[in-house]
């Protein structure tokens, strides 16, 4: 195990920040997770395992050991006539497993196409877009369980998938994972239904959609929506979509007709956060370094050399701002460290 010392993790996230981590080391294989985990706890020394670093915001230095989670491969280790069953490596690239499948005309997975970051970093957060969200086609996560010191492997159920959300998240720096076990579909039932991707289907005259379409459809909506990292840093949305009740909803409607939200239970709604951050004007807004960026107001971004403190106090004042005209807390979907 190599450990380099103050290294900058400026090309290790997406938001590019300056700043600095006091150790850092690479994990090309399972077996380096519990020898991490030894070495962190005899120098006394916090552990932080990362991704591809697209949903991480560093607000100051980094006292600990960072480690980078590589560890590659695409295995199949089942195949029937309907579906095939693949283990991959969590250091494996998002974006480079999706055109993988769709490549080999595996579906599932389409509509994710152009998310940034890891697959280990999947299930964590339980990535979604368009419709679609991780935890429908994955079938098992291999971890290193810190608690019990142990390998396991959780199952989907275990996993307590919610919007944004997973076991990995609510008992965090528990498990690390180093591999995700996805079952993907030969004859696969493509979602059309998100709005944008019907309107993008029908302006290219696309009648028959197939894997390879739906996925470029998504990466136009995305390329067109979102920044790319590599030009804007940048960590996705920013912020979640929040909850509220029926009541307030209603409530809500009444002062603002045009508010957008859409029913998750018989008694809660989903509001588009974005909506609420557009409607106190923040869409475009750019202060110093930091901005809301003007195609997508969930999206802050780090026009240069802003710092991780910068960004966190710029994100404060749009949740003051959304609470106090709209009475809603947002919650970072961010990471903050
Ligand atoms: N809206 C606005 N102003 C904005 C942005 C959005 O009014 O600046 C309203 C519009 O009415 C729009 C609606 O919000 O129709 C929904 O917007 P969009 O389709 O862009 O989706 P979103 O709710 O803003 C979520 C995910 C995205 C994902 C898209 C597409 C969250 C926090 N974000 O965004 O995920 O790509 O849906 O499915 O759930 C991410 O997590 O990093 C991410 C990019």
């Amino acid at each position: 195990m190599k450990i380099e010392q103050n290294i900058s993790l400026k090309p290790y996230h997406s938001f590019g920040c300056q700043v600095a981590a006091s150790y850092f080391t690479r994990i090309t294989e399972a077996a380096a997770i519990p020898k991490c985990i030894e070495w962190s706890k005899a120098n006394h020394t916090p552990l932080l395992f990362i991704g591809g670093g697209s949903n991480l915001l560093f607000t100051k230095k980094v006292n600990a050991l960072v480690a980078k989670v590589e560890i590659s491969g695409i295995k199949k280790i089942e195949e029937t006539a309907t579906q095939v069953i693949l283990s991959v490596g969590a250091g494996e690239n998002w974006h480079y497993f999706v055109s993988y499948c769709v490549q080999k005309s595996w579906g599932g997975i389409e509509n994710l196409s152009l998310i940034p970051g890891t697959v280990g970093a999947s299930p964590i957060q339980n990535i979604g877009a368009y419709g679609v969200e991780v935890q429908e086609v994955i079938d098992s996560v291999t971890a290193y369980d810190i608690k019990e010191e142990k390998w396991v492997e959780l199952k989907n159920k275990d996993c307590a998938f919610e919007y944004r959300n997973s076991i990995f998240k609510k008992e965090k720096g528990r498990y690390i994972i180093a591999a995700v076990n996805f079952i993907l579909q030969k004859q696969p039932k493509l979602r059309t239904d998100y709005g944008a991707i019907r309107d993008a289907l029908h302006e290219k005259g696309i009648k028959h959609p197939n894997l390879e379409s739906m996925a470029n459809v998504i990466i136009q909506i995305r390329s067109s929506k979102l920044p790319n990292p590599k030009q804007l840093g940048n960590a996705g949305s920013f912020f979640k979509n929040p909850s509220i009740s029926k009541e307030y909803f209603e409530a809500l409607k009444e002062k603002f007709p045009s508010i957008v939200a859409y029913p998750i239970t018989d008694t809660t709604y989903k509001v588009a956060a974005g909506w609420l951050i557009e409607s106190c004007e923040w869409k475009g807004i750019r202060k110093g370094n930091v901005g809301c960026y003007d195609k997508q107001a969930l999206v802050l971004v780090n026009y240069g050399e802003a710092t991780g403190q910068e960004i966190f106090d710029f994100s404060e004042e749009i949740i003051q701002s959304v609470y106090l005209k709209f009475g809603i807390l947002l919650e970072r979907e961010v990471n903050i460290i």
